[in-house]
């Protein structure tokens, strides 16, 4: 029985927050034993995620934090449709096979009339896939010439994004790292080539490198495997992790040959969800040609209606981040992508300067994306850390990751902001300004921070808070 002063929702005159449920702690463990009401269950899941940060403020993100009303709308509507189910759904099928096209246009690639690239969830999915079609076509012609396939290795910048590492760990792969250095922030040819051997099956050059918002040198990296290629019948092609520059390269430096243009680039990823303006859920695999993409990795489904070929590690997904990348490409057209993107890159240069007159190095005085990342030289009078200015910046809601380099670097601590459509002028200086107020308070403070006294010990600090690696 319940007892009659028991507020019972569906009662018209009891609110969300008069009811019941507002009294008692959300369900942690198991599901709840009885249904409740929609506006109920909708304000305690909304209010528990309101208390995330703002994505808006989030600098640690590349991923993309505002699209117009006519993305969401489409998104919104089209939410319900499965990517796979490619027969019940030929024209999200068919607009994904547009944007495949106009991807590798993009980028330049030869292929007529239709070009070869899938979706993906993220530029994770696509680096695997475009790692994999390597693998097994390197595995294919050394079994065709009676060789060993047990000790592939592949060769990539030690300021790789950790999809990398998952590669090579899920395959059992030997990963030949290229170190950066203050001197070599990005991966050059003269390096790779040493590393290069017959059980080579990939070189993988970044363009946007996570860490530092450097690209690494395709071209000659291109150039010095030809060389090596002609020399020893090894082919060892390229795969270029565009993650961040596939969608900045084609708009504001379209004369770089980073690209299809380039003899050895046999395929390329980037992340429709960062630079591509769609929110999280989409990236893009493209090959040069069809006969990149091993028959083995194109899987015929013929289970939802009729047989259809797909290219991808998951199978259900959804259908709307495809629709929205289609929605980006005709609303803003290259003339449109290509004003974002030299705003976002007007606006890092103006955050950068700012970072430069508070008293920060820049690990990289120019860099070619939306990104870039300082560090503080020794002084001796200051007793905090990066890891410090960090954490009292999320007070105002700013989230500004601060990481050690990777291998080789391991000693430079820095921050990064990554600048996306969303950042202007205005919300900079309001960065800036809290910035100023918080090292002013951190160099009043009598005592040392922990980290200072930590890193003072020359003990490792971990990195806290944030993934660099997103
Ligand atoms: C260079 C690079 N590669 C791959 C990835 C993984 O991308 P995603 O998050 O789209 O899976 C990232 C993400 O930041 C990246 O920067």
């Amino acid at each position: 029985m319940k007892s009659t002063n028991e507020k019972h929702h569906d009662s018209v005159d009891t609110s969300v927050f008069g009811s019941d449920e507002m009294l008692r702690v959300s369900p942690k463990n198991e599901i709840p034993k009885n249904p409740m009401p929609q506006d109920i269950a909708y304000q305690i899941v909304h209010d528990e995620a309101m208390l995330d940060g703002n994505a808006r403020l989030n600098m640690a993100t590349f991923v993309t934090t505002w699209m117009d009303e006519g993305a969401r709308q489409i998104m919104i509507e089209s939410m319900d449709k499965n990517m796979i189910d490619k027969s019940e759904y030929p024209q999200t099928a068919e607009i994904e096979r547009k944007c495949v096209n106009i991807m590798a246009k993009l980028w330049n690639s030869p292929e007529k009339p239709y070009c070869t690239g899938a979706s993906t969830v993220g530029s994770s999915e696509a680096c695997m896939l475009g790692g994999l079609a390597a693998l097994f076509r390197w595995k294919a012609k050394r079994r065709a010439e009676g060789k060993s396939t047990d000790k592939p290795n592949f060769i990539i910048s030690s300021a790789y994004q950790v999809v990398w590492e998952k590669f090579a760990h899920y395959w059992e792969l030997e990963m030949r790292e290229v170190p950066i250095s203050f001197d070599k922030p990005c991966m050059q040819a003269d390096d790779v080539v040493k590393l290069c051997d017959e059980n080579t099956f990939l070189v993988v050059p970044i363009q946007g490198v996570t860490h530092t918002g450097m690209n690494d040198d395709v071209e000659g990296i291109n150039n010095a495997l030809d060389e090596l290629n002609m020399k020893t019948k090894w082919d060892i092609p390229i795969h270029v992790d565009a993650a961040t520059g596939g969608f900045i390269l084609p708009f504001l430096q379209p004369e770089r040959k980073w690209d299809f243009r380039l003899k050895w680039v046999l395929s390329i990823s980037t992340s429709g969800h960062k630079f591509g303006l769609v929110y999280p859920g989409l990236g893009w695999v493209i090959w040069k040609d069809k006969k990149y993409l091993p028959d083995n990795m194109v899987f015929n489904v013929n289970y939802l209606g009729s047989e259809v070929g797909t290219t991808a590690i998951n199978f259900s997904r959804p259908g709307n981040y495809v629709l929205a990348q289609y929605y980006q490409f005709i609303r803003l057209g290259f003339k449109g992508y290509k004003e974002i993107q030299s705003n976002v890159m007007e606006t890092k240069n103006y955050l950068s300067g700012q970072i430069k007159h508070l008293g920060f190095t820049l690990l990289n005085e120019e860099t070619p994306n939306p990104l870039f990342c300082w560090y503080m030289k020794d002084d001796k009078k200051r007793k905090w850390t990066l890891y410090d200015l960090s954490d009292v910046m999320r007070q105002d809601g700013w989230q500004i990751p601060a990481y050690s380099l990777p291998k080789n670097m391991e000693d430079v601590v820095v921050m990064r902001i990554v600048v996306r459509q969303g950042t202007g002028i205005d919300l900079a200086d309001r960065l800036i300004d809290d910035m100023k107020r918080h090292i002013q308070e951190l160099d009043n403070r009598k005592e040392p921070s922990d980290t200072w006294l930590i890193m003072n010990k020359s003990q490792k600090v971990k990195d806290r808070g944030f993934s660099h690696n997103r």
